[in-house]
């Protein structure tokens, strides 16, 4: 792009020509209030006029979101006419706003608030009707409150963008305009995933994850024991909640905080994430050896398997039967280490922290438990960790290392790790799968063909003189063209791994979010980096694991020695394995 010569506030800079005025503001130093424009123009197009500045060249005030710079353009943010305009913009969204902060789970995160804040937004000048308000928390995973809604499209956008879906949208007109899914529907009867993206843009409290954090204070009251476990791109945003700069693993001060919240064990979803390498990798070479049904899909993703049954109810014997990590968790939990530690599983209370809201949805699927007893109990998001840890006084910052609880269950490999970024499931299932075929491990460890953040990566693998053709997809948008290709019947693939969000679950629809209102520190490009960041801290800690494939964890080989027998044997079926179920219905 060409460089163009501009003006802001009188000072001169040189910027790429086809930047709107407010991206080339942010990467001059300046910030000019914005609400409803969010990564690359994903917004409602200038609807919410809180960035209004001056611009030579335009007649009057200009939204700076969508307006472009222009060679020789002069900006000025501080005029008394852009200032006053601004802060009218902001008083009449609040005027038309609950502002119940106190009850709201996004104070101290809410865009509104801090633009009110910056703009001197102080006054409730515009009184008069509000908008009919519908707070719908029938999901079990997201609660949408329109009280709260600034009609700013972020989550239309975003649900379009990363899903090819069109879930959201804005419903009824003029003043009583509200965004819903179609036919003003709940979120439960629609044909949501739950993948938690749209929760992640929306800039005030209009939409959340719905928070489990009151089951676990009830479970403590009933003396429940309590085991916790962690997904793995928990550990590598948790501290941001805390002001830590982004891709900052906190593996250890994660495991230590969760220790002085009293749960009775606290365990890694990585020790699950070897499991299910262990019966996924078996069940796909089953399928190529007996000729079962092929490619086969990972299914750890929930955001991916919603996708799956209702936009692909027959397509569904492609996916594997595995359950996913946590759940499989939940169920070793409520039947191995309950018979090993006598304990009654209807006393067990299981703890997943995940970086996902669809989990809260996956944890209530009637095909998910053991024996009657739900495998997981409750399900909360990074950000609701973050939430529980500030809520008891901890000081996270200054909290030692500390190790996960080593028993029985304790055990991780680098493999597992790495779950937490798409195309790790994938590389742990080749791990593997090297392994059972060759009988070597694989020389370089590292399948560098499916990391990174294309949207599909593919790659052809020999193993043992076959070549194995593989792809990996995460966003629904890029699931869809492989499972067109499979649909059509031309599809090349042996093996797929989908992930529900765009990245994978370090971008996950419960992780901090990435606001950079909030994140002085970070650079101006933070959106565009921020899964690499995080990503970097998976990688980096597979690296540090003195064990780096599933088959090679001991307390794995133990499991199916003492209790399961071997992979996908009929107790392993039992516990870890799963079915789905066609909702074409919401077609
Ligand atoms: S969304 Fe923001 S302004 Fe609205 S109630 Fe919540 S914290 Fe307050
Ligand atoms: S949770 Fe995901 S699928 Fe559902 S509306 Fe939000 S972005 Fe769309
Ligand atoms: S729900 Fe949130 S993201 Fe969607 S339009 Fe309302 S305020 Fe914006
Ligand atoms: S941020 Fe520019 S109009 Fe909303």
């Amino acid at each position: 792009m060409a460089l163009i010569n501009i003006k802001i506030e009188g000072y001169p800079y040189q910027v790429e020509e086809g930047l709107t005025i407010l991206e080339a503001a942010k990467l001059c130093g300046y910030e000019i209030p914005s609400l409803c424009a969010y990564n690359h123009g994903e917004c409602s197009k200038g609807s919410c006029r809180v960035c209004l500045v001056e611009a030579t060249g335009a007649r009057g005030l200009v939204a700076s979101c969508v307006y472009p710079v222009a060679e020789g353009m002069e900006i000025t943010i501080s005029s008394p006419k852009a200032v006053e305009a601004r802060r009218a913009s902001v008083e009449l969204l609040l005027s038309n706003h609950s502002l119940n902060c106190q009850q709201c789970d996004k104070n101290g995160k809410c865009e509104l608030l801090h633009v009110a804040k910056i703009t001197g937004a102080r006054e409730n000048k515009y009184i008069g009707s509000k908008t009919p308000v519908t707070v719908d928390e029938i999901s079990p995973a997201i609660v949408r409150d329109t009280s709260k809604c600034i009609l700013c499209g972020r989550c239309v956008a975003r649900c379009s963008n990363a899903h090819g879906l069109g879930v959201l949208g804005f419903e009824n007109r003029g003043f009583a305009t509200i965004v819903a899914p179609a036919g003003n529907r709940s979120f439960a009867t629609s044909p949501c995933i739950m993948c938690g993206q749209c929760v992640n843009v929306c800039p005030t409290g209009a939409l959340m994850e719905k928070s489990e954090i009151a089951k676990i204070d009830q479970a403590k009251k009933e003396g429940k024991y309590i085991v916790v476990q962690t997904a793995p791109a928990v550990r590598a945003a948790l501290g941001e909640e805390f002001g830590m700069k982004i891709g900052t693993p906190v593996t250890g001060k994660m495991v230590a905080a969760l220790k002085r919240l009293g749960f009775n064990k606290v365990y890694d979803t990585n020790f699950a994430a070897d499991l299910t390498i262990m019966e996924e990798a078996t069940e796909l070479l089953d399928r190529i050896k007996n000729g079962g049904v092929l490619p086969m899909i990972t299914s750890c993703s929930p955001g991916w398997v919603n996708y799956a049954e209702f936009y692909y109810g027959d397509q569904l014997d492609h996916l594997s039967s595995c359950k996913s990590p946590h759940e499989m968790m939940g169920a070793i939990v409520k039947s191995y280490f309950a018979e090993k530690n006598n304990l009654d599983p209807k006393d067990i209370f299981v703890v997943s922290i995940m970086p996902c809201t669809a989990k809260k949805g996956e944890a209530v699927r009637d095909q998910l438990n053991t024996n009657g007893n739900a495998d997981v109990d409750a399900v909360l998001t990074t950000r609701e960790l973050g939430d529980l840890i500030k809520r008891s006084g901890i000081n996270f910052c200054a909290l030692p290392d500390e190790e996960f609880d080593a028993d029985l269950l304790g055990d991780y490999t680098g493999a597992g790790v790495i779950f937490g970024v798409t195309g790790g499931v994938m590389e742990a299932a080749l791990r593997t799968a090297y392994y059972v075929l060759t009988g070597k491990e694989h020389e370089l460890i590292k399948f560098e063909q499916v990391r990174g953040f294309d949207g599909i990566k593919e790659a052809s693998i020999e193993i043992a003189g076959q070549t194995i053709n593989v792809a990996v997809a995460s966003g629904m948008k890029n699931a869809k063209v492989l499972l067109d290709e499979i649909r059509a019947g031309t599809s090349k693939y042996t093996f797929i791994e989908i992930m529900g969000c765009p990245g994978g679950c370090v971008a996950g629809g419960g992780q901090p979010y990435v606001k950079p209102c909030f994140l002085p520190n970070e650079d101006p490009d933070i959106l565009d980096t921020f899964k690499a960041k995080r990503a970097q801290a998976l990688y980096s800690e597979d690296e540090r694991q003195a064990v780096r494939q599933s088959h090679n964890n001991v307390q794995i080989q133990k499991l199916y020695e003492d209790y399961l027998g071997a992979p996908n044997s009929h107790k392993a079926h039992e516990l870890l394995h799963t079915t789905y179920e066609s909702k074409k219905r919401f077609k």
